[in-house]
């Protein structure tokens, strides 16, 4: 993987970052055990891109996901921050095709090795980072993307917000999170969060709610299925 732009050009005053694997910095310090999927990078890859797994549990398409990574590719130049980015299992194909520099973050080093994987030729950077302690300057990309991350956060509001502290004035926002609207979906999002694998199940409701506080009427929260689909923008250029 060939990093686009240097690094430390984005890095918040005082943060740095040191290499943890061929093509892959860390802001962790380097104490921190890392994260849990470590150990299931390459299952969450098999079931999770799996198109049966995500029609018949959440009722959404893999079609959507990689639609949505088009769109917020396709959305501005500079930098693109993708937080909770995991395997790239949907995104890999928007990534490879861009010509704009990707940031791609996740707390799991398992995951981002597979990420390294699948992007030979794309102008991206992989950065392991905690969301809630993201190593850069704020209000430094045009376009930061989140899939399917929020709702394994027990606080995903705090994400919210830590991600629009990183958008551009006139930035745009591209997240999703599986939602508990639907009974088959509600019912699999309980028993992951009594598992420990998931945080407390939230509606799409939640999440318009948690985004108009953050990003005013910008935001803008369909569902498909399982999955809501959340656009939002800061103000001003
Ligand atoms: C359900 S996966 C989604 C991955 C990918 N975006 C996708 O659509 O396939 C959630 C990802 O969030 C990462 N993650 C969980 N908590 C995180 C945190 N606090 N900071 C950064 N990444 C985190 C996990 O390691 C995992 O890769």
């Amino acid at each position: 993987v060939e990093a686009a732009l240097p690094l430390d050009s984005l890095l918040a005053r005082g943060r740095k970052l040191h290499p943890v694997y061929p093509g892959i910095m860390s802001a962790l310090s380097s104490d921190d055990e890392g994260a849990p999927y470590d150990r299931r990078a390459a299952a969450y890859d098999r079931l999770v891109g799996s198109r049966a797994y995500n029609r018949v549990v959440w009722a959404a398409s893999v079609a959507d996901y990689e639609g949505f990574a088009d769109e917020a590719v396709a959305a501005g130049d500079g930098p693109l921050l993708d937080a909770g980015c995991g395997t790239l299992a949907f995104t890999a194909a928007a990534y490879r095709e861009a010509s704009r520099p990707l940031v791609l973050v996740d707390r799991s080093l398992g995951m981002l090795a597979r990420a390294a994987e699948r992007l030979v030729g794309a102008p991206a950077s992989l950065v392991q980072a905690d969301v809630l302690d993201l190593p850069f300057a704020p209000k430094r990309f045009p376009t930061v993307a989140c899939n399917a991350m929020l709702h394994v956060l027990e606080d995903p509001w705090a994400a919210l917000a830590a991600l629009r502290d990183q958008l551009a004035p006139g930035g745009r926002l591209f997240a999703s999170m599986l939602v508990s609207d639907r009974s088959i979906g509600r019912a699999f999002l309980a028993g992951l969060h009594r598992a420990g694998e998931v945080g407390p199940p939230r509606s799409a409701d939640d999440l318009a709610r948690a985004a108009h506080e953050l990003f005013g009427q910008s935001a803008e929260v369909q569902r498909t299925g399982s999955m809501a689909w959340l656009r939002a923008a800061t103000e001003g250029a």
